[in-house]
């Protein structure tokens, strides 16, 4: 059935878990969130990003939300917007179905600037209003992902803001945090503490240390009973890289958030693990796999079908490990 995010985190919460959050593009990356689901018994959070919506078209996503409810009637699913950049896009989510939105303050509509503290609230805050009148969640965010290492921001990703940030704008202030709350009444925050989006977050082994958990366990301490976030969760897992480069690819030398760095954040409130760059590696590298295996290989089908286990196995994985394993 199809649920808020606020009523997964209220479980999450009490039992102090946290529910990865897949991106999800088309059905071969829906049909292995909801297996892995089913099978460990999981709730389920899948989330489109504005250029999901435009590569899959809302008419074919709202219907493909409607399949995976329908294939799997007995598993809660939040379908939620990932990063919505204005009231508009968190407006037409939910005409088309969404449950949750993220109306993501912490930058200007174009992605351009980094807005103040009182423009991410007023816009946020608007969201807020219209979606709890029709029983829809919502997530701010508040801070600025971009690499504590080099202080850039995220564009050359595609995401965020193209310029040096200070390390004080990389890291989440807790007093803004628990204000931000406040003024806004989001259901779950988005913090920064060290994490970016994609392949690249860090250029070292993380070694225990690569999140800002003490700045996690303070915003955490002010206020304990809001689910927070984590973007740019994704471990970049070394054998899915290993795979790509094995067939042809060239990811190179990175280092993704360990998933033990992901469960202490668990025991300081993260109850939403962002998850997109490992399914899109898992994917890319099985397709790799078959197609260079087999160079005279055209039915779609037979590399689709390897693509989907490989997700599967990745989904299957973070239900286990951040603990949203028998509580679908
Ligand atoms: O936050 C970004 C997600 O990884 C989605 O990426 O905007 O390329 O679909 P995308
Ligand atoms: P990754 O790029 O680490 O998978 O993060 C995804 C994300 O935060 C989507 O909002
Ligand atoms: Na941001
Ligand atoms: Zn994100």
């Amino acid at each position: 059935a199809l649920i808020s995010l606020k009523q997964l985190m209220d479980d999450a919460s009490e039992h102090g878990y946290a529910i990865p959050a897949f991106n999800v593009n088309n059905m071969e990356q829906m049909l292995p969130i909801m297996g892995a689901a089913d099978a460990t018994d999981s709730p389920v959070i899948m989330q489109a990003s504005r250029g999901a919506r435009a590569f899959a078209n809302d008419i074919v996503l709202s219907h493909l939300i409607k399949a995976a409810i329908a294939l799997y009637p007995h598993v809660p699913v939040c379908m939620h917007q990932d990063h919505g950049n204005s009231p508009a896009t968190c407006m037409s989510a939910i005409a088309n179905g969404f449950s949750s939105v993220m109306m993501d303050g912490s930058l200007s509509e174009d992605g351009a600037t980094p807005t103040t503290f009182e423009e991410n609230v007023a816009v946020t805050a608007k969201v807020v209003e219209m979606a709890h009148l029709v029983g829809v969640s919502v997530e701010g965010e508040i801070g600025h992902l971009g690499s504590l290492e080099t202080g850039r921001g995220e564009a050359e990703d595609g995401h965020g803001f193209d310029g040096v940030l200070s390390k004080d704008m990389l890291l989440t202030d807790p007093n803004e945090a628990a204000r931000f709350v406040e003024l806004t009444k989001v259901d779950a925050l988005a913090v920064a503490i060290g994490t970016s989006h994609g392949a690249y977050k860090f250029t070292r082994k993380p070694d225990g240390d690569i999140l800002a958990i003490d700045r996690l366990k303070e915003i955490h301490d002010l206020i304990p009973d809001v689910p927070l976030v984590m973007h740019g969760a994704s471990s970049v897992p070394e054998e899915l890289q290993d795979i790509i480069n094995a067939h042809g690819g060239d990811i190179k030398p990175t280092w993704g958030v360990p998933v033990e760095e992901i469960q202490q954040g668990i025991k300081f409130g993260v109850r939403k693990v962002n998850v997109d760059t490992d399914l899109r590696m898992a994917m890319t590298g099985a397709i790799r796999q078959v197609l260079t295996a087999n160079p005279a290989e055209f039915d779609p089908r037979k590399y689709l079908a390897p693509s989907i286990a490989a997700m599967r196995s990745v989904c299957e994985h973070r239900y286990e490990s951040f603990g949203a394993a028998g509580r679908g």
